[in-house]
């Protein structure tokens, strides 16, 4: 049966990307504006208060942790230290999750001011947030992804159905099963913004994305997006929005309220009570809610487009070039017959299967599914940049209505962006870099300069782990980025992995975190913030 989930998983994956590129709007759901605010939107290049307060206690634990480590280290001093997770699917997302339990187990995990994700990683982010004290559990988070049992395929297939009785079913519950279900092993959710409240347990989190509109035709300040639990927006325009707000309407940088459909945020499997009222229009808390579960959206949305990009690109590369190259209408015309292609791949799967209520849920899906599929029914994310008349706002973000964000792996598969610069004023940065290409290396140290930070870069495999260059190879297939669901095996070795990549380097990591204290003293000294 699980194999069934991930073979119609597969099929509908691939339309949907494909559709991505076909579709770039979506329909416009909004309805009732109503003047909320007058300036929502935050010009500047340094970070929020939330932001600012909640590094300001995560730097109490940080420097407890030093001082455990026996680093010298004062309350002025305390380095700021991120680890940056690549993209690269479920082995990135596997990996990181082996790899912070290590760090956890040697003292290091308290170091990490930020966690920063795109792609892969951010998956297993978004399901290690869901635990506010994860950071001293990473136990529960490995068993987690050990022992959870995998999802039913019938119970995520009456999942489905039950959620299509209702109004507003979309393309947003396809990917919750998809994604929670099929990968994670879970079926939960939450709001991003809810944790912008919590004590500092864990480091600060920062997804990232790249927007669809900059990313095709617009300037390079254009395309980097980040979202935390505070603020959503422009990491190089310097334009942000509080987070719950992501997805609302906009003109001229003002607020209009809106009653949002549930379209875009119906992968939530739990949170019945806003989707009891999602008709009844009242309760701003609410469509603030619902706007906050976009961000959930949108980060497995990430995920799942960058898998099947390499997946394309890998089967068939001229095909993925004939799509990019193709006029707006020989890509409907391309996509059209794919989607008939897959209705016939589903119907001819759903033949095999015993009669039954199974049976006919699975009928009763197609029929629901794909014509969801062929309009890419998903809601829009509205643009808080829309006519907003600032010089620092390019054309390709002040002439959409809608901002798509997209996998940033797309642009470069480390978030990088966000952590260089003054405004986190970051000294050094942990990447372990699990994403897909041909580096056969080990870790190693990219000393910083004055004002760029140290990077240790850690390959998941590298010339430690593989003897030699084909090994290594032989690794990368094995654990390629778009593939089935790994099996227990697989996640055990790529868990294990990740932990010794950090066991290996405890050594560099301790000799670099003792650096940045040094680095971090000398500023302050300095007379820098
Ligand atoms: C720790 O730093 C203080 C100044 O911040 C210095 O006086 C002291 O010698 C340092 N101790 C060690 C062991 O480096
Ligand atoms: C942080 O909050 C959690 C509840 O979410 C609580 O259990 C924990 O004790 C708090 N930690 C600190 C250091 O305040
Ligand atoms: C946009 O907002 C600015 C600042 O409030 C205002 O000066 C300008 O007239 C507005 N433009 C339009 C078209 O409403
Ligand atoms: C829905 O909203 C109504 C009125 O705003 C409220 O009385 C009711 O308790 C809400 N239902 C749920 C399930 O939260
Ligand atoms: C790849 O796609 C192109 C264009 O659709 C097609 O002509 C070609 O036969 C495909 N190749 C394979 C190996 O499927």
């Amino acid at each position: 049966m699980q194999t069934g989930l991930t073979g119609f998983m597969n099929a509908v994956v691939c339309l949907c990307l494909v559709n991505s590129v076909i579709l770039s709007q979506a329909a416009d759901n909004m309805e009732g504006d109503v003047a909320l605010s007058e300036r929502p939107i935050r010009q500047s290049h340094s970070l929020c208060a939330g932001e600012k307060e909640y590094v300001h206690k995560r730097k109490q634990i940080v420097l407890h942790s030093l001082n455990t480590l026996e680093i010298n280290c004062t309350a002025a001093s305390v380095p700021h230290i991120a680890l940056l997770a690549s993209g690269g699917g479920q082995r990135a997302a596997v990996g990181l999750v082996g790899f912070l339990h290590q760090m956890e187990k040697e003292g290091l995990l308290d170091t990490l001011l930020y966690l920063g994700g795109v792609s892969g990683s951010t998956w297993s982010m978004a399901s290690l947030y869901n635990d506010p004290q994860f950071s001293t559990n990473m136990d529960a988070a490995v068993s987690r992804l050990l022992d959870s049992p995998s999802v039913k395929l019938e119970q995520a297939v009456d999942w489905l159905g039950e959620r299509a009785k209702e109004e507003h079913f979309s393309l947003a519950d396809i990917w919750g099963v998809l994604t929670s279900a099929g990968i994670m092993k879970q079926m939960d959710l939450r709001c991003l913004s809810d944790e912008a409240n919590r004590n500092a347990t864990n480091p600060y989190p920062i997804y990232c994305a790249t927007e669809k509109h900059c990313f095709t035709h617009g300037p390079i300040e254009g395309k980097w997006f980040e979202i935390s639990p505070h603020e959503a927006g422009f990491t190089e325009l310097g334009l942000f929005i509080e987070t719950s707000l992501l997805g609302s309407k906009f003109q001229n940088g003002t607020l209009l309220e809106k009653k949002k459909e549930m379209d875009m945020v119906k992968l939530q499997v739990s949170n019945a009570a806003v989707r009891a009222n999602k008709t009844s229009n009242t309760c701003l808390p609410q469509s603030a809610a619902n706007k906050k579960n976009i961000v959930r959206v949108t980060v497995i949305l990430l995920y799942v487009c960058r898998c099947v990009c390499n997946w394309l690109y890998k089967v068939n590369h001229s095909q993925t070039e004939f799509v990019e190259a193709a006029s707006m209408e020989e890509r409907k015309t391309l996509f059209n017959q794919w989607s008939q292609e897959l209705r016939v791949a589903v119907e001819t799967w759903s033949q095999s299967l015993d009669d039954g209520a199974f049976k006919t849920h699975v009928s009763f899906l197609i029929k629901e599914v794909i014509p969801l599929i062929a309009e890419w029914k998903w809601g829009p994310t509205g643009n808080f940049l829309y006519q907003y008349q600032v010089s620092s706002v390019p054309a390709c973000l002040y002439s959409n209505e809608r901002l798509q964000l997209i996998d940033a792996g797309l642009v470069i598969n480390v978030p990088y962006p966000s952590f260089l610069g003054d405004k986190r004023d970051i000294d050094l940065i942990i990447a372990p870099e699990y994403s897909a290409g041909n580096m056969f290396e080990d870790c190693y140290v990219l000393e910083g300069k004055e004002k760029e930070p140290t990077i240790i870069y850690m390959p998941l495999f590298n010339r430690r782990n593989c003897k030699d260059a084909e090994e290594f190879k032989a690794k990368m297939d094995e654990f390629s980025t778009f593939q089935r669901p790994f099996s227990q095996e697989k996640i055990k070795f790529v868990l294990e992995t990740g932990k010794e990549n950090v066991k290996n380097n405890k050594e560099t990591l301790l000799k670099e975190i003792n650096k940045a204290a040094l680095r971090r003293h000398n500023k302050w000294k300095a007379g820098e913030p």
